[in-house]
């Protein structure tokens, strides 16, 4: 049996030194601003799994009204949604994501993206994807005033 969850995440830009992306840490002329470590990726990632499994959403699990959540590692909150998952009796068949931001150039940071969020949730790289859009120049995205992502994720029955 499969089931399919999306997750979408969206952080404002301020002037910064690096953006935490997909569990790495890219340098880079702006930082994403959030409660947590604002990791725009793994956080749609969170919900596109709970999602799937009806389990919730990454603020319910992990409220910012909690001050134990700030300055939070998201790949912390990533493994815990994987956990609920597998204590659920789901595993993650495959994850494809979208990250929209106009800079920086996200391709070349891809290699290092996938193996981190396969080593986060103990998956093959093949079953995690990424591409990258910007926004043309126009509107929040385009004019770096903020960054998004998107993941849709197929989880199955453990056999
Ligand atoms: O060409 P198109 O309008 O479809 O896409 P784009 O947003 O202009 O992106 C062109 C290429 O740059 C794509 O292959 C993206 O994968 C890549 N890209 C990137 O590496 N980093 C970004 N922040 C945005 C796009
Ligand atoms: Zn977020």
């Amino acid at each position: 049996m499969h089931r399919v969850g999306i997750g979408h995440d969206t952080h404002r830009l301020e002037a910064g030194t690096a953006l935490v992306l997909g569990g790495i840490t890219i340098p880079h002329d702006k930082s994403a601003i959030g409660h947590s470590d604002a990791d725009v990726l793994l956080h749609a990632i969170t919900d596109a799994l709970l999602g799937a499994a009806a389990l919730g959403d990454i603020g319910e699990l992990f409220p910012d009204t909690d001050p134990a959540n700030r300055g939070r590692d998201s790949a912390e909150m990533l493994r815990a949604a994987a956990d609920r998952l597998a204590a659920a009796g789901w595993q993650v068949a495959n994850l494809d994501c979208v990250i929209f931001a106009q800079r920086p150039k996200i391709l070349p940071h891809r290699p290092a993206i996938r193996r981190r969020i396969a080593e986060i949730l103990g998956l093959d790289e093949q079953a995690v994807w990424l591409k990258a859009k910007t926004g043309e120049g126009v509107g929040p995205i385009g004019e770096e005033r903020a960054i998004a992502a998107e993941c849709v994720a197929l989880v199955e029955r453990r056999a």
